[in-house]
């Protein structure tokens, strides 16, 4: 399976319509779909065809997708890569063909930069450092051990990657944060609960919880509960994105921290193709803006949040 595509339209030549194959992750966490109706949105409003790939969490999903892409002849190819290793191959037969390809959200870790016209997205070490450095303030001055578990997103995904050693490169300046437990919650609800209720059995003093994203905090939460345990209280909690219901948790304080990560690429996204169809030349990174919420900011953000 290739995983569900939809698209309308003819591809490439022929008419004057840009033709975009987007290959998408998923629908792993509130974040992607809000990334997703951000992307349909904007391709729609700059009258710009998309044809769009759920790859259901499977690099070779994606890479079947590049290469239909490719056979169709689509002008600009786009996607988010599951997971950061092995895309030299697909990439070079965009490449060859011609098309260029533009990683959204998520980078790869090749070498070979000519493989891609641009990389947009958030700087996830920054954002772990961000966790990090909320977590030093709000123990400074203590000595007691702080023990810290941790809920990574899905293997191998620069996110998860990256939010590990960001948080990591912080937190070791001072040997009492301690990370006990640190594993998969494949960036969902369901696993960030199982997990956290594993954790909570094996580990019976668990001081901080750090969760990759909103979802597996969220999951977690409800582990933490069931345990006869306040989350934001017994086990402070720090998660990535700012979705709604994450900004609802916060401003509840059921959650303590979190630091944004903005799923809301389309319009950027939508200009860099047109740019990269045009032969213009474009920067190699295009960053996105993002600020960081305690309970008393989300409060304030909620009413006008989007996503
Ligand atoms: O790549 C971005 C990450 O992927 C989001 O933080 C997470 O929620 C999503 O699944």
């Amino acid at each position: 399976d290739s995983g569900s595509d939809t698209g309308s339209g003819k591809s490439g030549g022929g008419d004057d319509k840009i033709t975009l194959g987007f290959s998408q992750v998923g629908a792993e966490s509130g974040w992607r779909t809000a990334n997703t109706k951000s992307i349909q949105e904007s391709a729609a409003s700059s009258g710009i065809d998309l044809k769009f790939s759920d790859a259901q969490g499977k690099q070779e999903n994606q890479i079947k997708a590049i290469r239909n892409f490719i056979t169709q002849r689509v002008d600009v190819i786009a996607f988010s890569p599951v997971v950061e290793s092995g895309w030299g191959t697909v990439l070079k037969e965009a490449k060859d063909a011609n098309i260029p390809v533009i990683l959204t959200d998520r980078a790869i870790d090749d070498p070979d930069t000519s493989l891609y016209k641009t990389f947009i997205g958030s700087d996830f070490v920054e954002e772990g450092k961000k966790a990090g450095d909320w977590l030093v303030k709000e123990y400074e001055g203590k000595s007691d051990p702080v023990n810290i578990v941790e809920l990574q997103g899905s293997p191998g995904a620069a996110p998860a990657n990256d939010r590990k050693s960001g948080f990591a490169d912080v937190i070791k300046a001072d040997t009492k944060f301690k990370v006990i437990a640190s594993q998969t919650g494949q960036f969902t609800r369901t696993d960030g609960k199982a997990v956290m209720e594993t954790f909570l059995k094996s580990q019976p003093d668990i001081d901080v919880l750090y969760a990759h994203n909103d979802d597996m905090g969220l999951g977690a939460i409800e582990a933490i509960e069931a345990a006869g345990k306040k989350p934001g209280t017994d086990i402070k909690i720090i998660t990535v994105d700012a979705v709604k219901d994450g900004m609802t948790a916060l401003a509840d304080g059921k959650i303590n921290f979190i630091v944004e990560c903005s799923p809301l690429l389309g319009p950027q996204l939508m200009e860099l193709v047109k740019k990269a169809k045009a032969g213009e030349s474009i920067p190699q990174r295009v960053l996105t803006k993002e600020t960081t919420f305690t309970p008393e900011q989300a409060k304030e953000a909620l009413p006008s949040r989007k996503y």
